[in-house]
């Protein structure tokens, strides 16, 4: 029986290469995410198991922003496997439009805040509640279990502590994914789920192609002691690493996969 995960946004960019990180490693993936169901890219995964093995790989069409499609998406999920043992809330938007503090409008910060935080937060009540009730239907004496019953994993930004003022609707939204985290850890370490920060700094998707540019120059400019691009595979590593059961004794942690660039420097 594979340990199954949920991974939003895990069609594309950053959740495409958590996806296919947790497909190697043998857990089902379900995705949720806004397009058509993606056949292609469908077909490749289900090849993209352990050493090439078959992989189960499950797409659910709906918006992380409905609360409706959270019940199907998890639905989809206990349907098919019958367990959930991984939450990976990945999906997230950046302003439509990049707008002064003074002047950005509040149907883009409903957008980014419903999508980006009010999403996330009650789709982690929600599984939380499931891997709970999956926890107790289990009979097993969580006193004497040393690996986590569940793992939560919120994809933020270093813009929860870095602040752009032409997207501030972003950097709220991102600083209330983790206060998210913490609440979230605090709430379920006494029954015995883990939950995780991973905040990336600049990674090359189609969320950050339209600035490629601006952070080349940056880069090169010393943004960060590291000074390439970070890329999906390197988010996925954080999160493989902090899914793997490992830190049982973790919870509430951030993890910077950003080469770097949260250190203060002179
Ligand atoms: N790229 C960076 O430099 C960077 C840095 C720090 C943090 N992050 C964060 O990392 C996460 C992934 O970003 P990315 O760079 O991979 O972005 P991306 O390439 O633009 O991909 C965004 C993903 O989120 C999904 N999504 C968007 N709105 C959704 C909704 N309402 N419901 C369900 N899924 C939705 C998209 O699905 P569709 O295909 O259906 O649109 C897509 O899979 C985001 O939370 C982002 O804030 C990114």
């Amino acid at each position: 029986m594979p340990k199954v995960a949920l991974v939003t946004g895990g069609n594309r960019g950053i959740g495409l290469g958590i996806t296919r990180r947790l497909l190697t490693d043998g857990y089902a993936v379900a995705i949720l995410a806004t397009r058509d169901e993606p056949t292609e890219l469908l077909d490749e995964l289900r090849g993209a198991g352990p050493d090439g093995a078959p992989a189960q790989v499950l797409y659910v069409q709906g918006s992380v922003a409905e609360l409706a499609d959270h019940d199907r998406y998890v639905t989809a999920a206990l349907e098919a496997w019958g367990r959930i043992d991984l939450l990976v809330n990945n999906a997230g938007v950046a302003p439509s439009v990049r707008a002064d503090l003074l002047e950005a409008g509040a149907e883009s910060f409903d957008r980014v805040l419903g999508i980006n935080l009010r999403g996330p937060y009650f789709l982690t009540q929600r599984v939380a509640n499931a891997m709970i009730a999956q926890r107790d239907a289990s009979g097993e004496d969580l006193s004497a279990n040393e690996s986590p019953v569940g793992t939560i994993v919120n994809v933020s930004s270093i813009s929860a502590t870095t602040v752009s003022t032409n997207r501030g609707e972003y950097c709220v939204s991102k600083a209330g994914v983790s206060m998210g985290t913490q609440l979230f850890a605090a709430r379920l370490a006494p029954e015995g789920i883990v939950v995780y920060e991973v905040r990336p700094g600049v990674i090359a998707t189609d969320m950050t192609a339209g600035v490629t540019e601006k952070y080349d120059k940056l880069l090169a400019d010393g943004l960060a002691p590291n000074p390439r691009w970070g890329r999906p595979s390197d988010v996925a590593g954080a999160v493989a690493i902090l899914a793997s059961g490992q830190t049982p004794y973790s919870t509430g942690e951030v993890f910077h996969v950003d080469g770097g660039m949260h250190i203060p420097r002179l």
